[in-house]
């Protein structure tokens, strides 16, 4: 596909497949325990987007279009054609923009920690602001800013999860950030996208969640007509690590829900 990039990907298991979407500024890593949980029932295609991971990293502006066409162009090399997707934050983003290009190809989509609205203007600047400074001050500015919002209020920042993660945020290309913010700022609302859509969706929130408001999410889910709302107490904005196996269940349910297993 034109301007498509090759994705590196992790794939586990057999039987429906679930893409995994990880967000700004992550990789395939943050979902290591549903990988763990879930191998032994599903296909699981965990992708490094572009510009993160050891995914390539392309100067330009990361669309969240030209991201999910990433994605399709992986599912086309593994003759994958349809697929639930679980996207988190900026990869709920992604898949939002994949149910726009192809939904025919959407099972189902998992929405987790993540909305639809476009960004205000204010958010916008600052993530021009940060796409500029990063390139000069480097990923730890980006990992430091973010590490004191990503765990609800009272998770130990020295804990092993929290270094890891810190660690990871860290090892992102500030080209890659740069690339993942300007697209951000440019992506489109995607209220009535999810309002019209047939596939069957479940949103997961966590309720400490410092990023995304859970109203929103709330929101989110009423608006979907196939939608449901998992809420998670003792999770802020990642879920999928603070609280895994409410996470796991969550989506193993949905998963079942959609594909008859
Ligand atoms: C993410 O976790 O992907 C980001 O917080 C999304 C965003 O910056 O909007």
């Amino acid at each position: 596909m034109a301007d498509s990039v090759t994705l590196h990907y992790v794939e586990r298991g057999q039987g429906t497949p679930v893409v995994f979407l990880h967000g700004f500024p992550f990789d395939h890593a943050i979902w290591q325990a549903q990988v763990a949980a879930l191998r032994d029932s599903f296909r699981l295609i965990l992708p490094d987007l572009r510009g993160h991971g050891q995914s390539p990293v392309p100067a330009g502006v990361y669309r969240m279009e030209l991201m999910a066409q990433d994605v399709f162009a992986l599912l086309d090399d593994l003759n994958i054609e349809r697929a639930v997707w679980v996207g988190h934050s900026m990869g709920g983003y992604v898949t939002m923009a994949a149910l726009r290009a192809a939904p025919e190809r959407i099972a189902g989509i998992g929405l987790v920690a993540t909305h639809p609205l476009r960004d205000p203007d204010d958010r916008r600047a600052g993530r021009l602001a940060t796409a500029e400074n990063v390139l000069t001050e480097g990923s730890g500015m980006v990992a430091q800013n973010m590490i004191r919002m990503v765990f609800a209020p009272g998770f130990d920042l020295d804990s092993p999860p929290a270094r890891a993660l810190f660690d990871l945020m860290s090892r992102t290309s500030p080209l890659g950030i740069a690339g993942a913010q300007r697209g951000m700022a440019e992506r489109p609302d995607s209220v009535e996208t999810l309002r019209h859509t047939r596939v069957p969706a479940v949103v997961i929130a966590g309720l400490g969640d410092q990023i995304v408001d859970p109203d929103v999410m709330r929101q989110m889910a009423r608006d979907i007509p196939h939608g449901r709302l998992v809420e998670i107490v003792d999770a802020g904005h990642m879920p999928m690590i603070e609280q895994p196996d409410a996470t796991t269940a969550a989506l193993r349910e949905f998963i079942e829900s959609i594909s008859g297993d």
